[in-house]
């Protein structure tokens, strides 16, 4: 894996110095998850007044153990003064109830005294309500417009903060717990800049310290790379894994398969018999699959075989979907399960040389918007998660150009790393989980390609 030295380069007291002096762009060293750890929040949470507010202050001591209100009183919290207060870690915003335009700048009165007193890796949660159920199309408007200001916020942050914006619908407010764990957390430590519906779902989460209890995933392509990534999270989370990949990598399949306690599956998903061989090995039935084994067969389409192209599709996008297929039909998969779709930015962007590529990506995400509404009834979600820049050795062999681009060109300003598209799988693979679905959530920095 490439690493990168810039990251170290800019955080040196000499970086810091030069890089500041020449305007050259200065990425933070991003706060992650260790193992181990407890609360979401460590350190200040900030809470505005609001009805969706109001519902985060019932659970809120749960995620830090300094609870902050800013613009009216909250239950259990402190009001915030620039002097007194810590540095502000994490912060939710209320913006349901903003109807007109001329409540907007609740928006600007709110945020502004509080930016310069963000600490770093801070997280910026704004809850809103879908525009498209808003039957005012004033109402509308307004709710529309609070998507704008979230995306810029989130560009205008520093030091690692991101921003991000949850439309919750009504009877969904009961998922917000398990929202704002992921993302007021570092394990949504390179996720800005997104908007995320949360719908009413009957699940919940019974032990936060290990929320995939009793759960069996499998996830495709386990090797190495971000497969190993997410198996080994989903394990950390309690999830008992199926670990899937080709013959060739059997002996890391093995040994990652051992040390994570699960069982290791060799299998080519492209394979005829793939569907019957998956059902046989999983008799005890599965409630998260994680569609990760990718390939990429680069060339610009003038000059690409048959072969390139149909590889590609064929693992990318036709074995999924046979294999989605088969699990939902022969009952494999359980009410109340979660299936999850690597795609990648390059699917929403476009990306030269890769059609093969970005088409069965963007399939991937039609598929998930596609299929959602058909699983709903069996409480299983659906959802695409898009990765961008990622350190592995897939992007390691990138031209050199390139692959700075890759890492540069996002609000975050460096690439992601395996474990941040792991844990947004492993938070899609909750119980409630299927309050999102048929969505696409991007872990990519708020990177410019497709936004
Ligand atoms: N690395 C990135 O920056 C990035 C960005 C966007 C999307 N993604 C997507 O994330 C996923 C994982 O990417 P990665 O970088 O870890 O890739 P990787 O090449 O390191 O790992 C992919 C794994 O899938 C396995 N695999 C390939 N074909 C298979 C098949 N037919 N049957 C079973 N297993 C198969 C491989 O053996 C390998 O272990 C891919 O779907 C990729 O398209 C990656």
């Amino acid at each position: 894996m490439a690493s990168d030295r810039y990251i170290d380069f800019v955080n040196s007291d000499l970086g810091r110095k030069l890089v500041g002096a020449v305007g050259l762009p200065a990425p933070a060293r991003l706060e992650r998850w260790q193992a181990g750890r407890l609360r979401p929040v460590e350190g200040a949470l900030l809470l505005s007044t609001g009805p969706l507010a109001e519902r985060v202050s019932n659970f809120a001591p749960r995620l830090t153990d300094v609870l902050l209100s800013a613009g009216g009183e909250v239950t259990g919290a402190h009001p915030w003064t620039a002097e007194q207060s810590a540095k502000i870690k994490a912060v939710v915003f209320d913006a349901s109830a903003l109807l007109r335009t001329s409540e907007l700048s609740q928006l600007r009165e709110f945020f502004q005294p509080i930016l310069r007193h963000l600490d770093n890796s801070a997280h910026v949660v704004i809850l809103a309500r879908a525009p498209d159920a808003q039957t005012d199309p004033l109402a509308a408007s307004t709710q529309q417009a609070i998507e704008g200001f979230s995306r810029s916020l989130a560009k205008e942050m520093r030091n690692g903060g991101t921003v991000q914006l949850l439309q919750v619908e009504d009877g969904a407010e009961d998922q917000l717990e398990g929202a704002l764990r992921f993302f007021l957390s570092p394990k949504s430590a390179f996720i800005s800049g997104q908007v995320v519906r949360l719908s009413a779902c009957g699940q919940q989460v019974q032990d936060w310290t290990r929320p995939l209890a009793g759960r069996k995933a499998l996830v495709t392509g386990a090797a190495r790379g971000i497969g190993a990534a997410i198996a080994e999270t989903l394990a950390r989370d309690g999830a008992e894994v199926v670990l899937l990949d080709v013959p060739q990598a059997k002996s890391d399949l093995d040994a990652l398969a051992a040390r994570l306690g699960g069982q290791a599956l060799v299998l080519d998903i492209c394979a005829p018999d793939a569907a019957a061989q998956l059902i046989e090995h999983l008799p005890g039935g599965l409630d998260i699959v994680v569609h990760n084994a990718g390939i990429t067969r680069d060339k610009t389409l003038a000059n690409m075989p048959a072969d390139f192209w149909d590889s590609v599709l064929d693992v990318n996008l036709n074995a999924p979907q046979v294999l989605t297929q088969a699990l939902i039909d022969s009952g494999v998969l359980r009410e109340n399960g979660s299936v999850i779709l690597l795609a990648s930015i390059s699917g929403l962007a476009g990306n030269r040389g890769q059609t093969n590529y970005t088409t069965s990506k963007a399939g991937l995400i039609g598929y998930a918007r596609a299929m959602a509404p058909t699983l709903k009834a069996r409480g299983i979600s659906i959802n695409a998660v898009a990765p961008g820049f990622i350190e592995t050795s897939m992007t390691a062999h990138m031209p050199f150009a390139l692959r700075e681009a890759g890492r540069r060109m996002s609000s975050l300003g460096q690439g992601g790393q395996p474990q941040d598209v792991a844990e947004a799988v492993a938070w899609l693979g909750q119980p409630g989980s299927g309050a999102m679905s048929g969505q696409v959530l991007r872990v990519c920095g708020q990177s410019v390609l497709g936004a």
